[in-house]
């Protein structure tokens, strides 16, 4: 039995990059979305066309607005509550002040199933339904975060953070390498699914300081083992360069390479003298990369690797930004993600908006003023890229899995302002684009009043 949706819908359509994203945006603003019992969509357009199914039913959205899912690809669970954690300046002190300690607290079970707990609900008030979630150093923690995100039917790739080496902030969050790996092959036993499952695994050394050149050989010998079963690889990549006590200095130093790149590809993996292993690919999403050199872009480019790129975190510890340009034009992906908790918004939109900001302050020609198809493009079927799930959602073409928002504007006042009473142009064209924009920038939480995955409303954890 089929389900037909009806609402104003608006996607991405087809499979565009992003400077493609604009030809692509698809508005149907008296729109149907049929959904089949094994939740595929069967039919996206105007609901006056759409296929009369007699033993089907209706859900009349009508007034609300029908959004892909939105899909964060850098995000800390263990942060969950360290959002505006204020601990003296930018990474490496906040990680050491605020971050550590805070992470430390999911050794004791009852306080990582609550806090588990928290994160589905805010991922579900935030609509995110597809997540690359950089996990806890726990296994009991991971256990949680995997049980309550299925209980709840949101989708999830996840892993625990590996770390063998730290300041003694760390030392409650950090293994041998030996149980690393052992732990490491434990949760992807225990929850890796197939690509037909909502629940896969990651394999996820916290950034280079955080683990030794032995460390990365004995992960790169573990990932060439399981990237067959579609494991993923997630880290973070040049965030922050703050000269003399900054990340990149310090990788490039400790670790002798020319590129932070270098650390995850090759040099330090199986096989070196003969070419090398590599922890890129398209199952590899490298979050910030706000410091890339063109050799590096070019490389994630080659392997499919794509970026997090998490504006919102950048701006609260003075990483810089991303340049969008730069970037694009090298032909890597570009998705987005909150980076919760160095980034303190849940809400992907809060992300594209603050990236629309950030890109038209960039210096000089670099500036650029992101088009609002473009934000829907970054914060859906970009992530969906790079998951390696495009044929799976992302938008609302026919075949797809359909993972969909509600909107209600009337239910967050001054969205509802915007959009009945903003300024619009007489073209059409570009009323829709107007009106796509201040749907993006002045959505909020308590806008979002339902979210399907695969066609089934998720539940929030009681
Ligand atoms: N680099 C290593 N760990 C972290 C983290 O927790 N957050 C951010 N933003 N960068 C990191
Ligand atoms: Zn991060």
């Amino acid at each position: 039995m089929s389900v037909t949706h009806l609402g104003h819908i608006v996607h991405i359509a087809g499979s565009p990059d992003v400077t493609g994203a604009r030809e692509a945006l698809t508005t149907f603003s008296d729109g149907a979305l049929v959904v089949d019992d094994a939740g595929a969509i069967t039919y996206c357009g105007p609901r006056q066309d759409a296929p009369a199914d007699p033993t089907g039913s209706v859900a009349d959205h009508r007034g609300s607005f029908l959004l892909p899912g939105f899909v964060d690809t850098h995000i800390h669970f263990p942060q969950t509550y360290s959002l505006d954690a204020y601990g003296g300046g930018q990474l490496l002190e906040w990680l050491d002040s605020c971050i550590f300690p805070a992470e430390a607290r999911l050794a004791d079970p009852e306080f990582a199933a609550q806090i588990a707990r928290d994160f589905v609900t805010a991922r579900i008030r935030s609509g995110t339904t597809a997540a690359m979630v950089f996990g806890s150093a726990f296994p009991d923690a991971q256990d949680a975060l995997f049980t309550e995100t299925r209980g709840a039917g949101l989708r999830l790739v996840s892993g625990r953070g590996v770390q063998t080496v730290g300041p003694p902030s760390a030392a409650p969050l950090m293994t041998s390498e030996k149980r690393a790996i052992e732990l490491c092959t434990a949760e992807i036993d225990r929850w890796h699914g197939d690509d037909s499952s909502l629940l896969q695994v990651a394999i996820v050394p916290r950034f280079t300081l955080s683990v030794s050149t032995e460390t990365l050989h004995a992960l790169g010998e573990l990932y060439d083992d399981v990237r067959g079963r579609g494991v993923y690889l997630h880290s973070h990549l040049n965030e922050n360069n703050r000269p003399g006590t900054g990340e990149i200095d310090a990788v490039k130093s400790l670790f002798s390479v020319d590129s932070y790149l270098d650390t995850y590809d090759g040099k330090f993996l199986p096989g070196s003298q003969t070419g090398g292993s590599s922890l890129l690919g398209r199952r590899t999403i490298m979050a910030h990369a706000v410091h890339c050199t063109d050799t590096e872009l070019a490389r994630m480019a080659e392997t499919g690797t794509s970026i997090a790129h998490c504006p919102v975190s950048q701006q609260f510890l003075g990483s810089g930004t991303m340049p969008w340009r730069r970037t694009v034009a090298a032909g890597v992906n570009v998705a987005a993600g909150t980076d919760v908790g160095a980034g303190d918004e849940w809400l992907i939109p809060q992300v594209l908006g603050c990236a629309f900001k950030v890109h038209l302050s960039e210096p000089g020609e670099d500036a650029i003023a992101l088009h609002p198809a473009e934000l829907l493009f970054t914060g859906t079927l970009a992530g969906a890229r790079a998951l390696d799930a495009e044929h799976r959602f992302g938008n609302f073409d026919t075949g797809k899995e359909a993972d969909f928002l509600v909107v209600d504007p009337t239910r967050w006042e001054p969205l509802e302002r915007l959009l009945s009473k903003g300024i619009r142009a007489d073209d059409d064209e570009m009323a829709r684009d107007q009106m796509l924009f201040a749907l993006l920038l002045g959505m909020r939480e308590p806008a979002i009043t339902e979210v399907y995955v695969r066609g089934s409303r998720v539940v929030a954890p009681s």
